[in-house]
């Protein structure tokens, strides 16, 4: 039996996950703002760290696995980019990249990212904010979501899971990570019933965009549905998964970019992958 890490147990997604997890037997060390083994505010540097740090002493710095499911969604609020952008993107990044050589330890450790499919389907979401990001520049970030004004919070959310997500693809295949035996990958979920959508769905403005957003399959998804792809993604079946973005949205993200991928590399990125088919296994 392993033991698994997972942020955001408390409540939807990751409270599911956890309980799955614990009914088979796995030990789980839960992070959370509340009701969790580990209590930490991952929305600040301090919390981050205390956390990362208390999980690998309760683990005995070994990890199976670790799902990073908590997260705050796009609600109103003034100060909410940044509370978005703390805690769905160093959130994740930080705890994960902590955690990596304690989950390189058990040799095929699984790590499941709970990205979002508002990576693909919001519109305009400003690609500076997104760069910004991933060179860990989260007030410059900050800075090219402010312009929306009240969608700013819809802005930040979106740019948090693009960046998540790229974040996950990106370290995935790298030696640090696929070279360790660790499987890193995402889930991108469409609007999944729990607490984080009731909040959103209270609101009126956002309960007119929920409801009239184009969802192929129909309907929303289900905490626990999605708690059976997480473990899937934690099994022996996801050996051979490396840094993919599992879409479990109904439909939404083939409806809106059924053309955009997959594609080959275009003539202007061919050079690139070249470059990198002659780079593999050097070290990259
Ligand atoms: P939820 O609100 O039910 O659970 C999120 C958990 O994260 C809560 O227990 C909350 O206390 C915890 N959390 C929030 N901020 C935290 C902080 N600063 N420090 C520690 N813990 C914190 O939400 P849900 O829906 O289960 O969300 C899980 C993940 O799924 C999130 O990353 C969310 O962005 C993502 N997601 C949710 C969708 C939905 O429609 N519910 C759709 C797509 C992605």
């Amino acid at each position: 039996m392993g033991t698994y890490a997972v942020t955001g147990s408390a409540s939807g997604m990751g409270r599911a996950a956890s309980e799955r997890l614990r009914a088979n037997g796995h030990t789980v060390v839960g992070v959370d703002l509340r009701d969790a083994d580990v209590v930490a505010d991952l929305s600040t540097a301090a919390g981050r760290a205390r956390a990362s740090a208390a999980v690998l002493e309760v683990a005995g710095h070994r990890l199976d696995g670790a799902v990073l499911a908590a997260g705050v969604g796009p609600t109103p609020g003034p100060d909410r980019p940044r509370l978005i952008l703390e805690t769905n993107y160093r959130g994740v990044v930080e705890l994960a990249s902590a955690w990596r050589t304690a989950l390189a330890a058990t040799g095929k450790a699984k790590v499941v990212v709970v990205s979002s499919n508002s990576a693909t389907t919001v519109p305009m979401v400003p690609r500076r904010a997104v760069r910004a990001l991933l060179s860990d520049d989260l007030d410059g970030a900050l800075r090219s979501t402010r312009v929306f004004r009240h969608a700013a919070p819809a802005m930040a959310y979106a740019a948090s899971k693009i960046a998540v997500s790229r974040w996950v693809r990106r370290q995935a295949v790298t030696p640090q990570w696929a070279g360790q035996g660790v499987r890193l990958n995402a889930l991108a979920p469409g609007a999944v019933m729990t607490p984080l959508l009731e909040k959103q769905l209270a609101t009126p403005r956002e309960a007119k965009a929920i409801r009239g957003f184009p969802v192929p399959i129909g309907g929303y998804g289900d905490s626990d549905r999605l708690a059976e792809w997480i473990l899937f993604m934690l099994s022996d079946a996801a050996d051979f998964l490396c840094g993919s973005v599992v879409f479990v949205d109904g439909g939404s993200d083939a409806y809106f970019r059924s053309d955009q991928w997959p594609t080959a590399p275009s003539l202007t990125e061919t050079p690139r992958y070249l470059w990198r088919l002659r780079r593999f296994g050097t070290g990259y």
